[in-house]
């Protein structure tokens, strides 16, 4: 597919709401909007970000979108603007930061939490659901998160996260700022960004940090398979601004990267639960076909039972030790010979690798197993009479998905799908419960304790919580 030329505020997504605006002045806006640079969505979706209205109350505007359906998980709720913010954005020739008086929302009074709710500080001691009460919220502050990474504030960063992650675990919606205290990870910061929500809807510093030139762009830059956060920021400090931008230095990437920009479209759209059950088909043919008796399970979000992702993961073992050994080349090889690989990275394992010791590892790479693994792009078939994009040009008959292959020995397998099941936040907080509250040091390939120098030997992934003293959390609860 062709990079679509940039959009220039990607993450802005303007729909302007009929009601009493009349079709000839919204048409007559929505040029507007759409020569300045702006996106402008004619139908109301869940990708629609700023929705402006006219003229309308803040009571009719929230009739308005309660009247339309719910986003889907993991999608924001847009913020309900009058049309004072769009003339100022259009004058700025940028969309402006929306303040508390551009904004159409009114608090509305919910039923609140039965208080005081009693919270364990690690999201590993825990049920974390896919869906919860307090979306708006939590993803205010992950945004901040997600800036905080881009600026390199790993402190920041984590700080947000496990207050995110708190307020995913509550048993419902929080109303008043009051129901805050007593929870862990809830610092001034985080408490004010709640706060402005409860207030106003909408919080400033959230709004900034969104409509910045820096977070747009490090955003799109790391969303480029093969683009960290170290070589997004040196972009940025180049002055590259868009994906046109990057394509000019095309001599200057890496393989990776240049695969990720030449399947930027496809890899931007979310992978479905039906796609990643293609794929598991297709790989769990090609394994069996190399090595019968391998098996191939689903990691990944889609294991924790999230309905899109933006890749597949899949774990490979084999139910004798060492059977595994050298598979992978030959499960690509065959993959390739079908013409279902787009790009692939075969990462060998690490020379220390099967020891299972995770003192072995690299001191630097301690987020990192060794396993033998391919961070691959599939060109995945579409079914036949799948046509997205209606009236538009003929739907390709492919399209390109990400997909990671991890091989385990079965001995470390247990491990290995705990680890690369997620979520990132709660492998994270699994690892800290481990080394602070119990002295054992966990990873992908095992569970370590350094005073006695001896590994667990576990079955599965149950074994690994008992271990730990926690109680098992089946991946479905592991969304922190
Ligand atoms: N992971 C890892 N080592 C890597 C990459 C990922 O151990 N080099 C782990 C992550 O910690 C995470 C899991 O693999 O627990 C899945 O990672 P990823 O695919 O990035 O995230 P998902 O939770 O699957 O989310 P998405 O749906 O966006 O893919
Ligand atoms: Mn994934
Ligand atoms: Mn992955």
């Amino acid at each position: 597919c062709a990079i679509p030329s940039a959009v220039r505020f990607p993450g802005v997504a303007i729909h302007l709401a009929e009601p009493r605006m009349g079709r000839t002045r919204r048409a007559f806006l929505a040029r507007l909007a759409l020569s300045k640079g702006f996106r402008v969505m004619d139908a109301y979706s869940s990708e629609v970000t700023h929705v402006v209205m006219e003229q309308t109350s803040p009571e009719e505007a929230i009739c308005w979108l309660e009247s339309r359906a719910a986003p889907p998980p993991g999608c924001n709720r847009p913020v309900l603007l009058d049309i004072s913010w769009f003339t100022e954005s259009m004058a700025a020739g940028q969309p402006v930061p929306v303040e508390a008086r551009h904004h159409l929302e009114v608090a509305v009074p919910r039923k609140g939490l039965p208080s005081p709710v009693w919270m364990p500080p690690y999201a590993c001691q825990r049920p974390t659901p896919l869906t919860h009460h307090n979306t708006i919220l939590s993803e205010a502050l992950e945004m901040l998160a997600e800036a905080a990474g881009f600026e390199g504030s790993e402190g920041r960063l984590l700080s947000f996260c496990r207050a995110a992650s708190v307020l995913k675990a509550l048993p419902g919606p929080i109303t008043y700022l009051s129901q805050l205290e007593g929870l862990p990870h809830f610092g001034e910061h985080s408490c004010r960004v709640i706060q402005e929500l409860l207030e106003h809807g909408v919080c400033e510093e959230v709004e900034k940090v969104r409509l910045s030139e820096r977070y747009q762009s490090m955003k799109l830059f790391t969303q480029i398979f093969g683009v960290g956060v170290r070589t997004a920021d040196r972009w940025y400090r180049e002055g590259l601004r868009t994906l046109d931008d990057v394509q000019k230095q095309v001599q200057r990437l890496t393989q990776q990267q240049k695969a990720g920009l030449q399947h930027y479209q496809d890899l931007s759209t979310p992978v479905q639960r039906s796609d990643a059950e293609a794929l598991q088909q297709v790989v769990e043919a090609a394994v069996g076909h190399t090595l019968p008796g391998a098996t191939v399970t689903l990691a990944g979000g889609f294991r924790r039972g999230k309905l899109q992702g933006h890749d597949v993961d899949f774990l490979i073992t084999h139910p004798q030790e060492g059977q595994e050994a050298g598979l992978l080349p030959r499960v690509m090889s065959y993959l390739k010979q079908q013409g279902l690989v787009l790009y692939h990275q075969h990462q060998h394992q690490h020379q220390h690798g099967h020891s299972g010791d995770p003192t072995h590892l690299p001191p630097r790479s301690h987020t990192m197993d060794t396993f033998e693994r391919s961070f691959c792009i599939f060109r995945l078939p579409r079914p036949p009479g799948a046509a997205v994009g209606g009236t538009q040009r003929p739907c390709p008959s492919w399209k390109a998905v990400r997909v990671d292959l991890v091989v385990a020995p079965i001995s470390q397998f247990p491990f290995a799908l705990l680890g690369w099941t997620g979520s990132k936040h709660f492998e994270r907080e699994l690892r800290r419960f481990s080394r602070k509250e119990r002295g054992l040091w966990l990873n992908s390939h095992g569970l370590f304790d350094p005073e006695q120098k001896a590994v667990f030997q576990v079955a599965a992934e149950e074994d690994i919580f008992r271990h730990l003293g926690l109680t098992y959390l089946p991946p479905e609860q592991r969304n922190a």
